[in-house]
């Protein structure tokens, strides 16, 4: 299903117009479609149905709670980066049992609350981490399951501040350094070794690194597991990319699953999946309002009122996302859609061809559910956008606008 789509000339989401929820929540405004979430996982879930994968969202993609509970409500998990992380995913009711743990730089806080509340494991990244957690799990005198994450040197062919399974990338460690750390990790108090797992990168369009990495992990695996009576899980990370551009093509979870479930079948551990932007990316647009347009000697402006602050992609990766008019329009100007931040990177959509709007027009910047809302900030001192949840003809605001006293709430 598409999320967003025309209806009598207006933009919708599901049966809700944008024009209508912009009016009623003002602009920049985050949107999301409730049902285009259900339905992403219902697709994953389904083509991985030969390995009965335990799917842990990956929070980082969008955290706020609603969009955590839906998939909790669909039986998820989470895969979490941080404290902060582990306590939205509990305020969202995600069973402690369903969480993993990853990032290069737990703190001995992390720890310790992700030990108290009995997470499934932690993914460790470092022979210093895993002294660490098996320091704190002593003190606290509570078991620690650990799957070690593996860097498999393959070119995932993303964009290099997503790629995260190259051996300059600061994750996880080499197969030869990750058996060594295990060696030296078994002879560890209350550390149980779990697992292994991989994360290759982030908006990866083919499937083939996916595989590669799973054959290259293969040979560890299978040692570890007849080692260990504790080693149950392979844990292929998350990185399935979507479709930004109309002309390209998004890795289908079909094709997706063709490529790893061989592996994995073989393997007969339990697999564990951490997708993020794949469940949530297309799902959202982030609806904002012309403010002014402006002509210079070489190109027009479109000054809007979301800028870098709101959705910092296009100023970190150079991401595309296309953009739609509110109330449909055929018109196109060869533009760049600007916010007002005082920063020349602060573009949305640069030298490109775009809908033909005027000053007040509605525009929105789609498939922007995914390190949207989750990377906003208040640079410029801009209170961070409301965001509504549609699901059919039903909106629900799952986060307030923030306000000037927000701003300045912790200051002294
Ligand atoms: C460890 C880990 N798992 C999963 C993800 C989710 O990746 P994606 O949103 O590409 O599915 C990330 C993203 O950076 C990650 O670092």
């Amino acid at each position: 299903m598409q999320a967003f789509t025309y209806l009598h000339g207006l933009l919708h989401v599901e049966r809700v117009s944008l024009e209508a929820l912009a009016h009623e929540y003002g602009t920049p405004l985050y949107i999301y479609s409730q049902t285009h979430l259900r339905q992403r996982y219902d697709a994953l879930v389904t083509a991985m149905a030969d390995v009965s994968p335990l799917i842990c969202y990956s929070v980082k993609a969008n955290s706020n709670r609603a969009v955590i509970d839906t998939f909790r409500q669909q039986g998820a998990g989470v895969d979490i980066v941080s404290g902060g992380e582990l306590f939205r995913a509990l305020r969202a009711r995600v069973d402690p049992s369903k969480i993993v743990f990853a990032g290069v730089g737990k703190t001995r806080e992390d720890i310790e609350y992700a030990l108290k509340e009995r997470i499934l494991f932690f993914t460790v990244e470092s022979e210093q981490e895993a002294l660490r957690i098996s320091d704190c799990a002593e003190e606290l005198n509570l078991p620690a399951r650990v799957a070690f994450r593996v860097n498999p040197d393959v070119d995932a062919k993303t964009h290099k501040y997503v790629s995260t399974g190259k051996k300059e990338n600061k994750f996880g460690m080499d197969i030869e350094r990750t058996a060594k750390v295990c060696e030296m990790a078994a002879g560890l108090p209350h550390i149980d070794i779990v697992g292994l797992q991989m994360h290759i990168g982030s908006q990866i369009l083919t499937a083939e690194p996916f595989a590669e990495a799973l054959q290259k992990l293969q040979p560890l695996c299978r040692q570890l597991a007849a080692a260990h009576s504790s080693f149950k899980y392979i844990d292929i990370g998350g990185g399935i990319g979507i479709q930004y551009e109309p002309e390209h093509q998004a890795l289908a979870p079909t094709a997706f699953a063709d490529a790893v479930l061989p592996a994995l079948k073989d393997l007969g551990l339990q697999v564990i999946m951490e997708p993020g932007r794949y469940l949530v990316g297309n799902a959202g647009a982030l609806v904002c309002r012309v403010q002014y347009v402006k002509d210079n000697a070489f190109k027009r402006f479109i000054i809007a009122d979301a800028g870098m602050n709101d959705l910092l992609r296009p100023a970190l990766y150079q991401s595309y996302h296309e953009v739609l008019p509110v109330r449909r329009t055929e018109e196109r100007v060869f533009a760049d859609l600007v916010g007002p931040i005082c920063e020349s990177g602060d573009f949305l959509a640069q030298e490109r061809e775009l809908p033909d709007v005027e000053q007040d027009d509605l525009l929105a910047v789609m498939s922007a559910g995914a390190y949207g809302a989750s990377m906003s900030s208040t640079y410029n001192s801009r209170p961070r956008p409301p965001e509504v949840m549609v699901d059919g003809d039903k909106a629900n605001i799952i986060r307030e606008r923030e306000s000037w006293d927000d701003l300045v709430r912790n200051e002294a």
